[in-house]
């Protein structure tokens, strides 16, 4: 069942999650939802990260691999066409997250079962309740037309 509609990150956002979780060569980033696949494909491609995306869209996990593939980058990074319940992230040193708080609060009996001690989880705007931030950071996007303010949660196990 999808709990999130689709809306991507603002690729500023994107580097800037990655950057603050502190993503280092040869981590294994996992973003649960992960759309067009441009966070999987970041981590790796300016992170030297492994990254795995899940995303349970037909159309969007097709649109991610076609992405993947054509960043060369099959060998770093795995879209998984599924239900982001039905996979094990135990393995992930970071999770990234754009979902709402409440697809949050579905998603964090998963993450406190499975994440290992140190994980950082980052998520784009919405909190995951109950958890105590590492930060939170203001972060404003000079986009083209209009300056826009984000918020982004960074968390650790
Ligand atoms: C707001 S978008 C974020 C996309 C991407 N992570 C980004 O930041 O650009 C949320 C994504 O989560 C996906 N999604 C929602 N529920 C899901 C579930 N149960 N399992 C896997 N993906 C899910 C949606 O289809 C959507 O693509």
């Amino acid at each position: 069942m999808s709990i999130a509609p689709y809306l991507a990150s603002p690729m500023p956002v994107v580097r800037r999650m990655l950057m603050l979780a502190g993503v280092k060569p040869g981590e294994i980033v996992y973003d649960l939802g992960c759309g067009d696949g441009r966070i999987v494909i970041t981590a790796a491609k300016e992170f030297g990260a492994y990254a795995v995306g899940i995303e349970i869209r037909k159309d969007l996990a097709l649109k991610a691999m076609k992405a993947v593939e054509e960043a060369g980058l099959t060998d770093r990074v795995k879209i998984i066409n599924a239900n982001l319940f039905d996979v094990d992230i135990s393995d992930a040193d970071v999770v990234t997250l754009y979902l709402t708080t409440s697809a949050n609060l579905k998603v964090k009996p998963k993450l406190e079962r499975e994440l290992k001690p140190g994980a950082r989880v980052v998520s784009h705007e919405y909190e995951i309740p109950g958890w105590t931030p590492v930060l939170i950071d203001e972060f404003t996007e000079d986009s083209r037309y209009r300056f826009l303010t984000h918020r982004i949660w960074l968390y650790r196990r």
